[in-house]
């Protein structure tokens, strides 16, 4: 690529900076909060001050590169062409009740595939970074850099795993039966006498949850119906870190179409994650 791929994500960790201080000092007395879709799907006049200093940021530096942003985007497909995928606020309804896991999420996408990410969690002030070819990163709040995954990859069995899995924020639709099926399966289903993974979280951010994987922290992440903008930097991180995204439905696949079902599965080595993605599939069951 003819583009510093350093330097852009250098850029996108002080414009995430610059978001961050403004959500910590969005006052949620005056915040306006308004309903997309339905009363899960949320905006705030914060989500849309912060995209347009990123959109504005960005546009100074690189004029050329497209911009693709959550709340901006008029319904357009992501094309080939360089462009800047941005998701102001991911995790919007952590942010409206003040519940701290809620991040900024950017990332330069090329030929559809993201090559640098930056999710970045304000109420913190640590972020997860990667650059393609160049490893992933985890930055404490003290500004301490380490290199991802923070745990040793070991081969994952499920009856030990701590996964995570999102509502998203749509409930009804094609997927509504398949997903709440698959959920129920996930945390109900029984194995050697105990439940078939260990525990379950749901975060509230799908980009933070391809982080927590990408650490190590949570072994997979099971989630339908999101969009590029809530996978594409966290998609980054992950697969540097050595983890996969896998469709929950054997068969070719990409995680930037929107609205599939899909599993991140933590790094190891890949005949591990190939089994691991098999045994969620057997549990599953045929669909
Ligand atoms: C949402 C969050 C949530 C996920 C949804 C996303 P938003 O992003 O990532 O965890 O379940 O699918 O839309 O709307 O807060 O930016």
């Amino acid at each position: 690529t003819i583009y510093d791929l350093l330097g852009i994500k250098d850029l996108f960790v002080t414009i995430a900076h610059t978001g961050g201080g403004m959500m910590r000092a969005a006052d949620p007395c005056v915040n306006s909060t308004d309903q997309k879709n339905n009363s899960s799907d949320l905006v705030t006049e914060t989500d849309k001050a912060v995209e347009a200093m990123v959109q504005c940021r960005l546009a100074t530096t690189y004029p050329n590169i497209l911009f693709f942003g959550e709340e901006t985007h008029g319904g357009q497909k992501l094309t080939d062409e360089p462009t800047f995928v941005c998701d102001p606020i991911d995790g919007t309804i952590n942010f409206v009740h003040g519940f701290p896991n809620y991040a900024i999420s950017l990332a330069l996408v090329i030929n559809k595939k993201p090559v640098v990410g930056v999710v970045m969690k304000p109420a913190y002030g640590d972020y997860y970074s990667a650059v393609k070819g160049q490893g992933a990163f985890y930055t404490n709040p003290m500004g301490k850099s380490l290199r991802l995954p923070l745990r040793a990859p070991a081969p994952l069995s499920l009856h030990k795993a701590l996964f995570s899995v999102e509502w998203g924020n749509q409930r009804s639709g094609p997927n509504w039966a398949l997903r709440t099926d698959i959920f129920v399966k996930l945390l109900t289903s029984q194995s050697e006498g105990g439940a078939m993974c260990r525990s379950d979280r749901s975060s509230g951010s799908a980009a933070l949850d391809f982080c927590y994987v990408a650490a190590g922290q949570l072994d997979f992440f099971f989630e339908a119906g999101v969009y590029a903008w809530d996978v594409a930097a966290g998609w980054c991180i992950l697969e540097e870190a050595g983890g996969i995204v896998a469709s929950a439905n054997p068969g070719d696949w990409d995680p930037m179409l929107e609205g599939r079902l899909y599993f991140a599965v933590r790094g190891a080595k890949k005949e591990d994650q190939r089994k691991t993605v098999e045994d969620l599939w057997a549990m599953m069951g045929e669909r």
